[in-house]
């Protein structure tokens, strides 16, 4: 949810702690800080506002110091405001803290404290951490142990780093079911809540795990257990993403950039190893039960993967979101369950396999942020290998998921005799070829799809609908529209329409409908049946099909003849489509792209 950074160097960190919150907005950003140790202890510096506005009005580049950690804030206990911002102080101000997740029990703790005339600044819950590290110190521990005793007391999620007066050259860090990551350098090591807040610095890291804390100074690192300060040996990973695909390398928005680098994206999710592929569909068809789950965009990424399973193996496999799993789905022993997710951070998605795992089913993730919790909870891990998304607004990493999911599918259909293997081949050449085609959709399309936002983006209410595998793609459309164009944006099968939608129709509302093409005769003239039941209605509709027949058609009010596909990739041109369209009403309406209000791109907290 918020982001964290800290760095030990031997020269002045503020300028580089500014940079790694502001690679880390993306992860909250109502307000945020820092704290950078001088000689008469941590300067603290916060408010409100994006990174950079708040760095500019607080002079964060006037802090001097080599010591020093900051945040960036999605507000969960307590208001927006500079007083919540983090970091938080002890009351004697020799030490500071920045935290990440919820501390379940801090009214508890916060309510002790006070007994104990410790004076509180903010409502936030990370606050207690501060006082209790200082309670213990005040009974005598030394740093380290009053440290790791204040980690003890907390219940719930932290990553936390503290940086105090007594320890110039350190920084303390744990963590318990919110990510905590050590960056190594040369003579200036680093923490951060992910790669991105040192990627621009060093390709080395260590993850740590629950239950671990670390000691961070200019010259190395040692990292122990919570529990009874026994070393824990660590290995060194090698991130390969570079820091300059964290840039927005020209592109207005990195939602517009990661719209055009999933030519990429694609390749990449082609090129995991067929392996991997073979191991999810083994796991899928040798299981008693299978589920595809995902929350929220990677929700409809595995609603894709269900309608591609049923259709090229012959399996249901059931997509559950992973907020409502434990209470729609059976879930036992000997179950398996399949999750996307692009952080491999989300708190429903974690908190499901955990579950899954302790009923004994088999768990696997496809997972595009390498070393995450996801990624190393599961059995079986699929790194999809998108490289980083920097927008709040899934595009890219949704779309290599579902291409994961896609050759699953293939592969379990080729498993169970469905497909024949010259069959595979021919589906798997379809899937090759789509780098390609979307490279030219979107030269070619962009600008059409900004024509048409421009003359609709005073429609307040949209319904996007299509039938069959397009059905996802229209629920992943109104989502995007929701999300970036705070319009209200509602996804349904069409086949709804005349079980109650149909009352809804008006010139007002602007629907949008996804239509099949015409090899698929049934649906496609199913959807054209909505269309008309709309038009008879006096409703407007705006239509993407792949029918040059349609062209000209007075049943659309616009239409945007998408490229031919075959059937099997149809559906991801479409979202192609609905991803445009979204962001192009989004810049149209002013919208704050990359980050929208209220949202945050990693959702660890219940
Ligand atoms: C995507 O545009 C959304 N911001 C959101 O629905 C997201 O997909 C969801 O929170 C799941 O995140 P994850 O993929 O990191 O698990």
């Amino acid at each position: 949810m918020c982001g964290i950074s800290g760095i030990v160097s031997g020269e002045n960190v503020a300028a580089k702690l500014l940079s790694s919150i502001q690679n880390l907005e993306y992860r909250g950003y109502d307000s945020c800080g820092m704290a950078v140790l001088n000689a008469r202890g941590p300067v603290v510096r916060k408010n409100v506002g994006h990174v950079a506005d708040v760095a500019e009005k607080e002079l964060f580049l006037s802090l001097e110091g080599v010591t020093g950690i900051a945040h960036t804030r999605w507000a969960t206990h307590g208001g927006v405001t500079p007083a919540n911002a983090h970091p938080h102080l002890s009351c004697d101000k020799t030490l500071a803290i920045v935290h990440n997740g919820i501390i379940s029990n801090y009214a508890r703790l916060k309510a002790a404290l006070i007994k104990r005339r410790h004076k509180f600044a903010s409502e936030t819950d990370s606050e207690v951490i501060a006082h209790l590290v200082e309670e213990n110190r005040k009974k005598g521990a030394p740093l380290e142990r009053a440290f790791t005793s204040a980690l003890k007391d907390l219940e719930g999620s932290f990553a936390v780093a503290m940086v105090s007066i007594e320890a110039p050259h350190r920084i303390y860090c744990g963590k318990h079911e919110s990510p905590l990551i050590l960056g190594l350098g040369k003579n200036e090591f680093y923490v951060g809540s992910d790669f991105n807040a040192f990627i621009e610095h060093t390709k080395d890291a260590v993850v740590m795990d629950d239950g671990e804390y670390a000691v961070v100074s200019d010259h190395g690192y040692e990292v122990k257990r919570i529990r009874d300060g026994k070393p824990v040996r660590k290995t060194i990973m090698r991130i390969d993403w570079d820091s300059e695909a964290s840039r927005k390398g020209g592109f207005p928005h990195y939602m517009l950039k990661e719209i055009y680098e999933q030519p990429e994206t694609v390749r990449k999710a082609l090129s995991v190893s067929e392996d991997s592929i073979v191991g999810l569909a083994k796991g899928l068809t040798g299981a008693k039960r299978a589920y595809l789950t995902g929350v929220g965009t990677t929700y409809y990424a595995a609603k894709v993967g269900q309608y591609y399973f049923a259709s090229e193996a012959d399996l249901g496999v059931p997509a559950a979101s992973s907020d409502e799993f434990l209470e729609n789905s059976p879930l036992a022993k000997d179950d398996f369950v399949l999750a996307v997710s692009q952080s491999g951070e989300t708190y429903d998605t974690l908190r499901l396999v955990r579950e899954a795992k302790k009923r004994g089913a088999k768990t696997a993730a496809v997972v595009n942020v390498v070393g995450s919790t996801l990624s190393r909870l599961v059995d079986q891990v699929v790194l999809q290998g998108s490289g980083p998304e920097i927008c709040v607004i899934s595009t890219k990493a949704a779309l290599a998921q579902m291409i994961i999911l896609m050759r699953v599918a293939i592969e379990a259909g080729r498993m169970n005799g469905r497909l024949t293997p010259a069959e595979k081949r021919r589906k798997t050449a379809q899937l090759e070829a789509l780098p390609a085609l979307i490279s030219g959709f979107l030269n070619e399309y962009s600008g059409l799809f900004h024509t048409i936002a421009q003359k609709h983006a005073s429609r307040h209410n949209w319904l996007f609908m299509g039938r069959g595998r397009f059905y996802p793609v229209a629920l992943e459309t109104a989502l995007k529209v929701k999300e970036v164009a705070y319009l209200h944006a509602e996804g349904m099968p069409a086949g709804f329409l005349k079980h109650g939608a149909l009352a809804l129709i008006d010139d007002t509302l602007m629907s949008a409908m996804f239509v099949p093409g015409e090899s698929e005769k049934e649906l496609h003239r199913m959807t054209m049946g909505s269309v008309a039941e709309i038009n008879a209605r006096g409703g407007r509709v705006i239509g993407f099909h792949f029918s040059k027949s349609l062209r000209g058609s007075k049943l659309f009010e616009d239409q945007v003849l998408l490229p031919s596909a075959p059937p099997l990739t149809s559906p991801l041109v479409a979202l192609l489509a609905g991803q445009l369209l979204s962001y192009f009403l989004a810049t149209v309406l002013g919208r704050d792209v990359d980050k929208p209000r209220s949202l945050a791109k990693s959702v660890t907290v219940a």
